[in-house]
C-alpha cells in the first residue's frame, strides 16, 4: 500500500500539531518542512528527524514531490499559498477558516478542480473520536428524529469567534444537518444591531468582522433548524464550546474530546438523578495515547489516507469548508441588512466590505 508523502508549509504551533499526526501514522511520511523562520524550522525538523528543510515552498515541492502539502499559516496567507501549491496539482490540508471571503474560496475550489487536486480543511474535531461517538449514537437512532441543533463558542468577540471557532461549529452542524438553505442572524454591538462603523479587522488575518454577540438561525431540509451562538463573554470559557443535537427521543452533546447521550428528549432537572450518560469514545486504530500526538490530528491524517486510497474527498473537504464560509458570510450579510439570506449568495465579495462601501466607507482599519 502506498505511503503518502507529506510536506509542511509553516512550522508554527498548528503546523507542529498537524505534522505530528501525519508523522505518527504508518501510511504517511513527513518528507519536508518549509518556514521562513529558521528557528521554528530547525526545532520541528529535529523533533521529526526531517532533514529536507526549506525556506522556499516552490523548491520544497519541486525537489520532494509531496502528495499532500499542509498549509497551517495565518489565515490571511491561505488563499495565496493554496493557489501557489495548486499550481503543482498537489493535494492540500489547510487550516481553518478556509479563506477570508467567498471570492477567494471560489477561486481555490475552481483551481483545485482544474488541477485534479483534493483539498481538506483542518476542521479536525469533525472526524475526531468524540464526534465519531456522537455520529455513531445518532446513526443508531438513539435520539430518534433530529429536531434541532445548537452550537456555541468560547466567548470571543462574536465576529471573530464566528470566523475562528464558528467555522468548526458549522462544519460539525452540516455533518448532521446537510447543507444550509438560508440564514437569519442578529448581530449586535453595544446592544444595537451593527452599523457599518462597527466593522473591524479581525485578529489573526481573518478578514473584516462585526458584532460582539451573534445569534444565527439556519434552515435545512425537512424543517430542520440550527442555532449558532457566538457571544462575547467577560472571560473566555472553552467549556462553553459545544454541539447539541436535540432529537425526538433524546439528545446528544459534544464537547471537545467527550460526548454524552440523554436518553429522553427533555427531562425535569429535579436533582434526583442525572440522566446524561457519557459515551464510550474509541481512539483511532494504531493511535498511542500519552505522547505529544493529538488524537484529533491523528484521526484527521488517517481520514486523508483513507480518502486518497478510495479516490474520494476527505470528510472535511474543501467544498464542505466552502459551504461553511458561505454560511458565515450569510450571517454577516443577514446581520448587516437585518433580513434572512438565501444561500448560496449571488454576491461573492465580503458582505461587510460591500456594506461599508454602500455607506461611503473604505475597509476598516486597525486601531
Ligand atoms: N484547527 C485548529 O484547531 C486551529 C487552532 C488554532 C489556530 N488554527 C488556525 O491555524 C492558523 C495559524 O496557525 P499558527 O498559529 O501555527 O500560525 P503561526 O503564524 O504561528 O505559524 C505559521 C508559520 O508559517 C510560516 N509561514 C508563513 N508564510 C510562509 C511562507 N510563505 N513560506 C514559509 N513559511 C511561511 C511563518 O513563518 C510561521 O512560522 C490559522 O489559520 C488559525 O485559524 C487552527
Amino acid at each position: 500500500m502506498k505511503t503518502y508523502r507529506v510536506a509542511l508549509l509553516g512550522c508554527g504551533p498548528r503546523g507542529t500539531s498537524a505534522s505530528r499526526g501525519y508523522n505518527a501514522l504508518s501510511r504517511t511520511e513527513v518528507v519536508a518542512l518549509c518556514d521562513i523562520n529558521q528557528e521554528r524550522l530547525n526545532l520541528l525538523g529535529d523533533e521529526l528527524d526531517v532533514s529536507a528543510r526549506y525556506e522556499d515552498l516552490d523548491a520544497m515541492i519541486q525537489e520532494t514531490e509531496p502528495d499532500i502539502v499542509i498549509i497551517p499559516t495565518n489565515t490571511k496567507f491561505h488563499f495565496e499559498l493554496a493557489m501557489r501549491v495548486l499550481e503543482y496539482g498537489v493535494n492540500i490540508d489547510m487550516e481553518k477558516p478556509m479563506c477570508v471571503d467567498l471570492e477567494q474560496a471560489d477561486a481555490v475550489i475552481a483551481r483545485a478542480k482544474e488541477k485534479g487536486a483534493r483539498i481538506a480543511i483542518h476542521h479536525q474535531g469533525r472526524v475526531a473520536p468524540a464526534m465519531n461517538a456522537v455520529a455513531k449514537a445518532f446513526a443508531e437512532g438513539r435520539i430518534g428524529r433530529l429536531r434541532h441543533i445548537e452550537t456555541s463558542g468560547k466567548g470571543y468577540f462574536g465576529g471573530y469567534g464566528l470566523m475562528n471557532i464558528g467555522t468548526h461549529s458549522l462544519s460539525n452542524v452540516i455533518k448532521f444537518a446537510g447543507h444550509c438553505q438560508s440564514v437569519s442572524a442578529t448581530v449586535l454591538t453595544g446592544g444595537h444591531p451593527i452599523t457599518p462603523a462597527d466593522v473591524v479587522p479581525a485578529p489573526n488575518g481573518m478578514g473584516p468582522v462585526a458584532g460582539e454577540c451573534i445569534t444565527a438561525t439556519m434552515t435545512f431540509k425537512n424543517n430542520l433548524c440550527a442555532t449558532l451562538y457566538q457571544h462575547q463573554f467577560e472571560k473566555m470559557d472553552t467549556t462553553a464550546y459545544q454541539l447539541r443535537l436535540l432529537g425526538s427521543e433524546g439528545q446528544l452533546c459534544w464537547k471537545m474530546n467527550r460526548a454524552w447521550l440523554l436518553p429522553t428528549p427533555h427531562y425535569l432537572p429535579d436533582g434526583e438523578h442525572d440522566l446524561w450518560q457519557e459515551l464510550d469514545v474509541k481512539l483511532p486504530e494504531g493511535f498511542e495515547s500519552g505522547t505529544t500526538v493529538g488524537e484529533a490530528e491523528y484521526a484527521f491524517a488517517a481520514e486523508y489516507v483513507a480518502a486518497l486510497d478510495e479516490d474520494r474527498d476527505h470528510e472535511c473537504s474543501g467544498s464542505e469548508a466552502h459551504h461553511v464560509l458561505e454560511i458565515m458570510m450569510g450571517i454577516f450579510e443577514s446581520g448587516a441588512h437585518q433580513r434572512a439570506i438565501q444561500l448560496p449568495q449571488l454576491e461573492r465579495r465580503h458582505p461587510l466590505l460591500r456594506w461599508r462601501e454602500e455607506n461611503g466607507l473604505g475597509p476598516p482599519e486597525k486601531d
